[in-house]
């Protein structure tokens, strides 16, 4: 049996890094995805190919000695087919538009479809061990995730996320569309959540009250998506980098990127961790932003929100 399992790469629409502090953040999947194939084999390895490149690696090998952009698809392989008393391996193909370091959710969306895929080879396809799994597995390579990459990607949709609350879908038939400029500057996740954690000691006081301003701000911003109205949603966007600013996670080309593009959009920021990667901007399905994407030096995304999430086949 080969199977298949789509996952969506996502947004943070707001809260990003105050979530790590506890705080809510909302979160949208996207229409771009992470494919993972899989299929027993007859050997004693795990195979893993990507356009990263392919390796094939002894299933009893340590976690901790596989190359750190494989490591996720083998800690998966390994915990189900332990779990499962297999004395084979399995094969792992990772297919992916969602563009890598962009803050685009592409590493949480291969481990999503990677934990599916491979669980649904031995009939499970329970959403609640794949996230489980998928958070694990994404703990190998970023050991401080805060979960709510793998949760929008697992259910789809918009959904609300606290950390040690989890999640809650929220429920709305409005349609909602972006455009995400890609800066093209590679960040690392885990130096600019460092970084926030060091403003954050240095400045208790105003990171508090930054985390409070956050919070009412999100309240706002989900009574304004369940009422549809992009004129407020957008205005919150701006709102919301204004934050991001003040923890010191945007940058000249970000603030230029985001100035520009707010011109002809409802607003924009920072998505995900900032330092680089990627600004999203809220816009109309038929705003007609051609001359933009035509002129402008960056990579550029439209994306809706996907109601589905995770998906899992078999052929
Ligand atoms: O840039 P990304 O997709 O890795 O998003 C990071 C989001 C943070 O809030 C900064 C960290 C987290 O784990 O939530």
């Amino acid at each position: 049996m080969t199977s298949i399992a789509k996952a969506p790469g996502k947004i943070i629409i707001f809260g990003e890094h105050f979530v790590v502090y506890e705080n809510t953040a909302i979160l949208g999947a996207i229409n771009k995805y992470a494919t993972v194939t899989t299929e027993k084999t007859n050997t004693d390895n795990i195979l893993i190919s990507s356009s990263l490149g392919q390796s094939s690696i002894k299933k009893d090998e340590d976690v901790s000695n596989v190359e750190k952009k494989f490591r996720p698809f083998f800690y998966i392989a390994k915990q189900v087919i332990e779990k499962n008393n297999f004395d084979k391996g399995i094969a792992i193909k990772i297919e992916s538009d969602i563009p890598i370091g962009a803050g685009l959710g592409s590493s949480s969306a291969c481990c999503v479809a990677a934990a599916a895929s491979i669980l649904n080879l031995f009939n499970n396809t329970d959403e609640k061990e794949v996230l489980e799994l998928a958070i694990n597995a994404e703990k190998t390579i970023f050991p401080n995730t805060s979960g709510a990459d793998c949760t929008v990607s697992v259910s789809g949709g918009i959904i609300e996320y606290q950390k040690e609350k989890g999640f809650s879908k929220i429920e709305t038939e409005n349609e909602f569309n972006f455009i995400i400029i890609d800066s093209e500057q590679v960040h690392s996740t885990d130096k600019v959540v460092e970084r926030v954690r060091k403003f954050k000691e240095n400045n208790s006081e105003v990171f508090t009250e930054l985390c409070s301003e956050e919070e009412r701000l999100i309240t706002k911003a989900l009574d304004s998506m369940k009422k549809n109205d992009l004129e407020t949603i957008g205005k919150c966007m701006a709102q919301n980098q204004m934050f991001l600013e003040q923890i010191g996670v945007s940058n000249d080309e970000l603030l230029s990127i985001t100035k520009e593009i707010e011109k002809i959009t409802f607003g924009a920021k920072i998505t995900g961790a900032g330092d680089g990667g990627c600004i999203i901007a809220l816009t109309k399905k038929d705003d007609d932003l051609s001359e933009y994407v035509n002129t402008t030096k960056y990579q550029t995304y439209h994306v809706t929100i996907q109601k589905t999430g995770m998906q899992v086949f078999n052929t």
